[in-house]
Parts: C-alpha cells; structure tokens; sequence
C-alpha cells in the first residue's frame, strides 16, 4: 500500500497521516516533519531547510527528493507507506515515477481557507516529540503539555499568519496542480476534510476499501 496525501497547509494530512499509518501498519513519511527535525539536531540539512520553511517557501526539490529517495528504501517501507507533504510540485511527482516507485492512491483532503486558518490559530505542536493538537479540535488533556510524552506544546514557527498566507500561496501556484496531475492518472481519492477528524478518517477508510460514503 503506497498512499500520497495531498491537500492544503492545514488540512488534515499529518493528523490523517498518522491513523492511516497506525491502521495499515506502515510507516509515516512526513518530509515537513524530517525537515523540522533537522532544524531542532542544527544539522547542514536544518540550516539550509530553515531558510526556506520560515518564509513559507518550499525547500528545493533535489533536496526534499534526495531525503525520500533515502527513506523509502528503508527496510520498514517494504509493504508500503504513507507520504505526507510529499510530492508537492510536479517536477517532485516526476521524480517518484523516475524512482521506480508506484502509487496506489492519492488521498487530497479538501478544506476551505476559512477553515484553514482556525485550523492554523488554533494548532499547537509538542516541542520535544512534535505530536500535534488543537486547542479547540483536538485539545490535549492538560493545557499545553503533550498526552504523549508530557513535553511542552508551542505555536509552530510557520504558523505565523504572514507565512501561513505565504504557504497558502505557494500552494496553490506550485501544490495544487497535482490534483489533476493525479486525477488524470485515475488515482485521486477525493475527501471532504471539514467534518470532525474522526469522521474524515472513517470516510477515507470507507474510500480505500472501495466502499461508498
Ligand atoms: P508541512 O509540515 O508538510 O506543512 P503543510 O503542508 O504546510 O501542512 P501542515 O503540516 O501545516 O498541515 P497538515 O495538513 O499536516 O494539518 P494538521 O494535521 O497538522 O511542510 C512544512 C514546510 O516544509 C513547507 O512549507 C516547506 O517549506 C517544507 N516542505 C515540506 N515538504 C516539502 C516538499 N515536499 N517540498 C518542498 N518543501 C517541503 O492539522 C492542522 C490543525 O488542524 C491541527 O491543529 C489539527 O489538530 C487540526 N485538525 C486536523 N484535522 C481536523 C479536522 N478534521 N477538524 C478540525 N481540526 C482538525
Ligand atoms: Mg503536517
């Protein structure tokens, strides 16, 4: 099972992401999340990413492309994965072909800007472990600290409202194209992501499994 998920800034692909991983039993490949780690271990790959990501700009392709490359020759990539925030111009959907590797689905999460930003406002990321919360959509049970691993939860640094308008622009200029990219090869799954987030997970489960919503 080798799934893209594709949709806005904001949508919904991390937190999805993550339940289809638990699900299927395979790993989730989120290169916004390897690209904030590097920025956290200030290696030469953070550096040059940080760049980018705190203006809301997209990292370069061979960059972004040379990590998943690496990473899904991972023995744990074997039965399938799921990559989130990945490809995100046509010219990195290429190169996943160029690799060799086939897709069986492209899940696009659909979701108005108005959404987006309560979505952005509201999020709330855990500075040591970078599991993410809403604070009115998916509150943790203590304010501000982490369920999982009791860290410290922080606003994330692109969420700054001028960036996430950068991000959303960019989206649509270099991310959106991908829809029909992928709609044309009759692999587009597409998903109303405004519902509750366990309803959008049932719905894409539903999908997956060919059944009707
Ligand atoms: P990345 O980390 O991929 O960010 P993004 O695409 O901008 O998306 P987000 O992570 O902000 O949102 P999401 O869709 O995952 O939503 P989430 O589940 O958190 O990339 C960051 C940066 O890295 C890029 O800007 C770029 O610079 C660089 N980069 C990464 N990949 C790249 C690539 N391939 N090429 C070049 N550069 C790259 O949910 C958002 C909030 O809403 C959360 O608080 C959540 O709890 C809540 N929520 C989720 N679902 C629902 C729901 N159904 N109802 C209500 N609230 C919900
Ligand atoms: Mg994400």
């Amino acid at each position: 099972m080798r799934m893209i998920m594709l949709g806005p800034p904001g949508a919904g692909k991390g937190t999805q992401a993550k339940r289809i991983a638990n699900e299927f039993k395979i790993p989730h490949i989120s290169t916004g999340e390897i690209l904030r780690n590097a920025i956290k271990d200030k290696t030469p790959l953070g550096e040059k990413a940080q760049e980018y990501m705190q203006k809301g700009l997209l990292v370069p392709d061979e960059i972004v492309t040379g990590l998943v490359k690496e990473r899904v020759k991972e023995p744990d990539c074997d039965n399938g994965f799921i990559l989130d925030g990945f490809p995100r111009t046509i010219n990195q959907a290429k190169s996943l072909e160029d690799m060799g590797i086939g897709i069986d689905s492209v899940i696009n999460i659909n979701v108005c800007e108005e959404d987006l930003i309560e979505r952005f406002t509201g999020r709330r990321v855990c500075k040591t472990c970078g599991a993410t919360f809403h604070i009115k959509f998916d509150p943790p049970s203590k304010p501000n600290i982490c369920d999982k691993c009791q860290g410290e939860l922080i606003i994330r640094a692109d969420d700054e409202m001028s960036t996430v308008k950068k991000r959303l622009k960019v989206y649509t200029e270099q991310t959106a194209p991908l829809i029909d990219f992928y709609k044309n090869k009759k692999l587009l799954i597409d998903i109303d992501g405004t519902k509750p987030i366990d309803e959008v997970f049932s719905s894409i489960l539903k999908r997956l499994r060919g059944e009707a919503v």
